[in-house]
């Protein structure tokens, strides 16, 4: 039988996979640092190599940036079309003092193999062209037709992906699209996400006096761009959680009796996650769980603060200008844009006289919500199944991953969310990490979901 021959070639090239993508792995495909732009094209020119090999027809689509990876294999005239999507970049590896292997060096430490890019999203990507390859290998043909488009802009929210996807429809049209990119939901867990959180990210200035000043000459009298920024952030949420700006809340979908009842059902202890991360307490938004916050409630949070003097020793400035790095997490239905204009007016009415301010736009992309009750859920659950040996819990995370949003808005297909990471892999901090095993066992679920895909009712 054909899957039987698949599943053995699976188990004959576990070593030259993990090989590869140690060879992927090694190139520092950071999208953020220009200095890496030759490395994220040899990062995109791998995967299309790849791809060939396996024997897709494939290509490089050049962007203003970062470079486009598109494959496919159109054989199964009849069958439904699966699109894969994944990325090759990743996020910057600094610091790099608390890494135990340098960053690009792939160093496999009890199974689990430690590299920036080793579960975001390289080794999860890679699983799906593993599974190809051993179909096209093993048998000379797929079960059902597939499309693979791999970015390398999704870390840094670039906006060629979505001018592609946009004019691309018909080449990109698909039944089915699924993407590895997220987390089981503990070690054998495995998990289908059904629900991921959206995105509005801002930079905001505030700008004071023309030249930096002399805090005791003129502070008192001259408003300090720092304290105004402080005052505007403070007044961003309340002491209950609640985020306090004007309409914020208007569009989100409460949480169903149902929901809030699988939450409370999956085996998750408040105290282990607070004891993991060595905090006097857990914090949140009134009247929810841990879990409720992670996956199911808007957040915001500041990620960077710039301003004033913070060298050694003390400096009497005061400052002429301040500003922020913050976004908020969204949930179903809040729409990035109109976030974009609460927040500005809710700006307006808190800055405090005496200075300006500017909020510059830099990312938004929507949540998303899909049915677990769908052919491709069904698919997916019987793949997972075989490939884990475990039927997957259905979870919703707290990430957020713009093409998914892109795909329903261009193409009308929502996402088959099958993450094959761990939420302790470290995505984007230091020691970032994959199991082997889960690689092993994610490549044989993304196997078995071809054949299951082609099992199902059009
Ligand atoms: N793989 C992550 C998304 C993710 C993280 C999903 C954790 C589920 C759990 C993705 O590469 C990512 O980092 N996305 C960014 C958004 C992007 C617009 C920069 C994120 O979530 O911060
Ligand atoms: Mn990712
Ligand atoms: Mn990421």
């Amino acid at each position: 039988m054909a899957l039987e021959q698949v599943d053995a070639y699976l188990e004959k090239h576990r070593d030259h996979f993990e090989a590869q993508l140690k060879d992927l792995i090694r190139i520092p495909s950071v999208s953020a640092q220009p200095d890496h732009d030759p490395d994220t094209q040899r990062a995109a020119t791998f995967v299309r190599d790849d791809l060939a090999a396996i024997g897709l027809k494939a290509e490089l689509i050049s962007t203003q940036r970062h470079p486009l990876v598109y494959a496919e294999w159109l054989g199964a005239p009849g069958q439904p079309t699966l699109l894969v999507y994944g990325h090759y970049d990743v996020q910057p590896p600094e610091p790099l003092e608390p890494w135990l292997s340098p960053p690009f060096e792939p160093t496999i430490r009890d199974g689990n193999l430690y590299a920036r890019g080793a579960t975001d999203d390289k080794g999860q990507m890679f699983t799906h062209l593993k599974a190809a390859q051993a179909w096209l290998k093993a048998t000379g043909s797929l079960p059902v037709n597939v499309k693979f488009l791999i970015e390398g802009e999704e870390e840094i929210g670039g906006v060629n992906l979505e001018a592609y996807v946009a004019e691309h429809r018909d080449r990109l049209a698909c039944d089915y699209a699924v993407i590895s990119d997220t987390s089981q939901f503990a070690p054998g867990m495995p998990a289908i996400t059904y629900g991921l959180k959206g995105l509005a990210y801002f930079e905001i200035h505030v700008q004071g006096a023309n030249r930096d000043l002399h805090s005791g000459t003129y502070g008192g009298a001259v408003a300090n761009p720092l304290n105004a920024l402080a005052t505007i952030l403070a007044s961003l949420k309340g002491a209950d959680g609640k985020i306090r700006i004007e309409g914020f809340y208007d569009a989100v979908k409460p949480l169903e009796d149902w929901e809030r009842a699988e939450f409370a059902r999956m085996p998750f202890s408040e105290a282990e996650f607070q004891a993991d991360l060595a905090v006097p307490s857990l914090v949140g938004e009134e009247g929810y769980t841990t879990l409720e916050r992670k996956w199911a409630r808007p957040t915001c949070d500041v990620h960077g603060l710039f301003g004033g003097y913070s060298g050694p020793g003390p400096k009497t400035v005061l400052p002429c200008k301040a500003g922020a790095k913050l976004s908020f997490r969204l949930v179903p239905d809040q729409d990035p844009k109109t976030v974009g204009e609460l927040f500005r007016a809710h700006v307006r009415k808190f800055t405090p006289p005496g200075v300006s301010v500017e909020v510059i736009t830099q990312q938004g992309a929507p949540a998303v919500l899909v049915s677990v009750d769908s052919p491709g859920f069904r698919a997916a659950v019987r793949a997972i199944e075989a490939g884990f040996g475990t039927k997957p819990v259905f979870i919703r995370e707290g990430g957020s991953i713009p093409v998914v949003g892109l795909l329903k808005q261009h193409l009308k297909v929502d996402t088959l969310l099958l993450g094959w990471g761990q939420n302790d892999d470290n995505m984007h901090g230091p020691n970032e990490k994959f199991s082997l095993a889960d690689f092993h066992r994610g490549i044989k679920a993304g196997a078995h979901l071809l054949e299951e895909l082609a099992n199902e009712p059009a």
